[in-house]
């Protein structure tokens, strides 16, 4: 299937991203793997005909936000984001009225709707650089809360926050963490800013998914406790096989990021079934947002 899969790709001349989350085999065919930013970045530089994009629904869309000349293809088109159907427009012109039409950064998790309402995105790897270059004092920051807490602690801004979270990242508590570093007493313990406050309050360490990869390369130490969706150990592992890593609780794992699979990477690359698309209205509102972050 492996071969397959690759030998179709290169025929239709289509390139194969993958969030660091996906499952092991789909990782290994990638062309690509990488955080949020990355893989925006990639795919808003590729040469390609066709994107394939194996994560959620909202990494596709941003990839055709940025690229809409190109065939941009979701294996599985009902893997979702849980946190980013936790903001709709309507809901956010109405905050933004009431609080006199602020700036407004929205976390790439979100849909390409919600990014025309927005002015700038950001991901987990570059939330505080974008906070810093927004020319207000205050902010509205969508839709992940702990994301927002963790730029307000970082930055000198009034950050408003919206009530949204992933579900799994903030199911993590300060007693997991607890456990975790006391069954592996000699581990570094590194954390999403998706996480809440109080686990990030215990983090050696926050960084994106990719961050977390390069930071365990550059750091002496040798083991690591991992705050984030559990599809990170394997790339993590692969990358530094001489380090161990440890995940800080079984219940982080994101089902929509495991709905991709090689049987369906493989019929949509040879159907050309499960394109992503954005009404070119709200395509051209979003760019400026995404356009924003990708230039900073
Ligand atoms: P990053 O890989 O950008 O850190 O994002 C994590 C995430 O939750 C993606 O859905
Ligand atoms: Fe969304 Fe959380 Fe899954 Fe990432 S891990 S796709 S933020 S639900």
């Amino acid at each position: 299937m492996k071969d397959k899969i690759k030998a179709l790709a290169k025929k239709r001349n289509a390139v194969i991203l993958a969030h660091n989350y996906q499952p092991p085999e789909i990782q290994d065919i990638a062309d690509l793997c990488g955080d949020s930013l990355e893989l925006s970045i990639k795919a808003s530089k590729t040469t390609a005909d066709i994107i394939v994009f194996c994560g959620v629904h909202f990494m596709a869309e941003t990839a055709f936000i940025l690229s809409p000349d190109k065939t941009v293809l979701l294996p599985a088109p009902d893997a979702g984001c849980p946190m980013a159907d936790m903001v709709d427009p309507v809901a956010l012109r109405k905050k933004k009225k009431a609080l006199g039409g602020i700036p407004v950064v929205t976390y790439v998790n979100s849909s390409a709707a919600v990014k025309a309402e927005s002015d700038i995105c950001c991901t987990s790897a570059n939330v505080i650089k974008v906070v810093d270059s927004i020319h207000a004092p205050e902010i509205l920051m969508t839709p992940d809360r702990n994301l927002a807490l963790y730029a307000a602690s970082r930055t000198s801004k009034i950050i408003h926050l919206w009530e949204g979270f992933c579900p799994f990242h903030n199911t993590l508590t300060a007693g997991d963490v607890i456990k975790a570093k006391t069954a592996h007493p000699n581990a570094l313990f590194m954390a999403h800013p998706e996480c809440p406050p109080e686990v990030l309050a215990l983090a050696d360490e926050i960084q994106s998914t990719s961050g977390m990869i390069r930071f365990a390369g550059e750091s002496a130490q040798t083991e690591f406790i991992l705050g984030t969706e559990n599809g990170l150990l394997y790339p993590i592992s692969k990358a530094h096989p001489k380090k161990k890593f440890h995940p800080a609780s079984e219940k982080m794992v994101c089902p929509d990021m495991k709905k991709i699979t090689l049987e369906n990477l493989f019929d949509c690359l040879e159907t050309l079934s499960g394109r992503i698309t954005v009404a070119e209205d709200i395509r051209k509102k979003a760019l400026g947002a995404v356009q924003r972050m990708v230039e900073l």
